[in-house]
């Protein structure tokens, strides 16, 4: 058996892929591909993690479900008690319909609807983070009008730079995301005296796919400082919530583990005196991003030729899923792990360099560049490190209908999304005269 790095549920077993001892090739050909395939177990061997490190304290562990908001996903960490970090009212509906309790969820997004509002106050939401004094004027008039206190953290930016990707760094002055560090003193006083505000936490977020524990200590100290001065004010403030960002592996990255990030916090925490507040952390792709895969069909090999290769020329290995199915690489340039689910015996089938793209109709839709695999036409390739931000990134581009998802659990092999037909894909749309 074979492991592969940053995915110990994924091993090889005699040339053969393997996700919790379920054949991979045999899930594709069963359930159609693109597939996207999760583990149960890695996605609660990941929460665990967090909620050992937290053990003994006050906290709320709030899974940020826009990494992966499959209601199976949902669910299996709301028996696990844990919250979630929510950015609309759909996610706050499928909280719901997945048996999680509203009780546990914190509402972040810098651009809440009034709509939203009235949804999350009537179901009763922990906390709302507020993000701009426009959006706190407006949730106290929703709030006073609903008659139900809205219970408030601010956001922070504490402008500390996570040393991530630009589109996913969150903390720095020049996002749009949060209460710039110097103006939040000014607008928790103001909080404090509008009506149908309770102020009771404090909330900041610098990013994602974030590798070191340095920036979120900077992080904390400024947010600690301003504690401080908030509660000097006279204000009281119950939890910290510090939110979530804690990067995977997807190649060689070696971020800090989920104990050895919260054990420094909380070691900072408690060297300030601040350890009898209740600690909130709303972490994402580190729950799910290593427990999933998609699993995709290679449709066609379409190498260079030498006179084409000496002009710039590229091996393509064409496959089923595109950037549809899995956004990141086009947006973000992510680089995914591509290995074969059969692994051919050397003589047979010789490892290439492709560049492994999707049938959309655009040059930017890759999944891959120069990957060395052995493959052939009908093999099935897997993507690694794709249950955060795969499925929920997904789009209907091309009118190609999403994926369908499977989880596999405890040795069973669960349907929890059903493939989209392309007739569920225009049933809304209407003909004119
Ligand atoms: N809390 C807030 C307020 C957030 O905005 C986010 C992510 C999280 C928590 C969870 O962060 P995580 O633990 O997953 O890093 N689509 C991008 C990632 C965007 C992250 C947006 N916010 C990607 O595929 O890399």
């Amino acid at each position: 058996m074979i492991s592969l790095p940053g995915a110990p549920h994924l091993a090889y077993t005699q040339n053969r892929l393997t996700l919790d001892g379920m054949d991979l090739q045999a899930l594709g050909a069963q359930y159609g591909t693109p597939l996207y395939v999760y583990s149960a177990a890695a996605m609660r061997t990941a929460a665990q993690a967090y909620l050992q490190a937290l053990q003994g304290r006050p906290h709320l562990l709030c899974y940020a479900m826009k990494a992966n908001s499959n209601l199976a996903v949902l669910q299996l960490f709301a028996r696990m008690g844990l919250g979630f970090d929510i950015v609309s009212g759909g996610e706050l509906q499928r909280v719901l319909a997945a048996g999680g309790q509203a009780a546990k969820v914190v509402f972040s997004g810098v651009g809440k609807t009034r709509a939203e509002m009235v949804l999350a106050l009537h179901s009763g939401v922990r906390c709302f983070n507020v993000e701009s004094e426009a959006e706190l004027r407006v949730l106290s008039e929703v709030a006073s009008r609903e008659n139900l206190p809205a219970r408030v953290s601010l956001r922070v930016n504490p402008d500390v730079d996570a040393r991530t990707h630009p589109y996913i760094s969150t903390g720095l002055k020049g996002n749009k995301f949060g209460v710039a560090h110097d103006r939040a003193l000014a607008l928790y006083a103001q909080a404090r005296t509008l009506p149908g505000l309770q102020v009771v936490g404090i909330d900041c977020h610098i990013g994602s796919q974030i590798t070191e524990t340095d920036p979120y200590l900077d992080a904390l100290d400024r947010v600690l400082d301003l504690v401080e001065a908030v509660e000097a004010q006279g204000t009281s403030i119950h939890h910290l919530d510090l939110g979530g960002g804690l990067g995977i592996t997807y190649t060689d990255e070696q971020p800090p583990s989920a104990q050895a990030l919260v054990g420094a916090m909380l070691q900072r925490i408690d060297a300030r005196g601040h350890g009898h507040r209740e600690i909130f952390l709303e972490p994402g792709r580190s729950l799910v991003g290593n427990a999933g895969v998609l699993l995709t069909e290679a449709l066609y090999l379409k190498p260079a030729q030498a006179d084409e290769l000496a002009q710039g020329g590229r091996h393509f290995c064409i496959v089923d899923a595109a950037m549809n199915d899995l956004m990141r690489p086009a947006l973000y340039e992510a680089w995914m792990g591509i290995v074969e689910c059969v692994r051919h015996p050397a003589d047979t089938v010789a490892s290439q360099t492709w560049d492994v793209v999707g049938p959309v109709c655009e040059s930017g839709d890759w999944l891959g560049r120069e990957r060395p695999l052995a493959v052939r036409a009908g093999d099935t390739l897997a993507v690694l490190s794709a249950g955060a931000y795969g499925m929920t990134m997904a789009s209907n581009y091309n009118t190609r209908g999403r994926a369908a998802e499977v989880m596999i659990d405890a040795g069973s092999v669960h349907l929890v999304r059903e493939r989209e037909t392309p007739a569920q894909l225009f049933a809304g749309e209407r003909l004119i005269r």
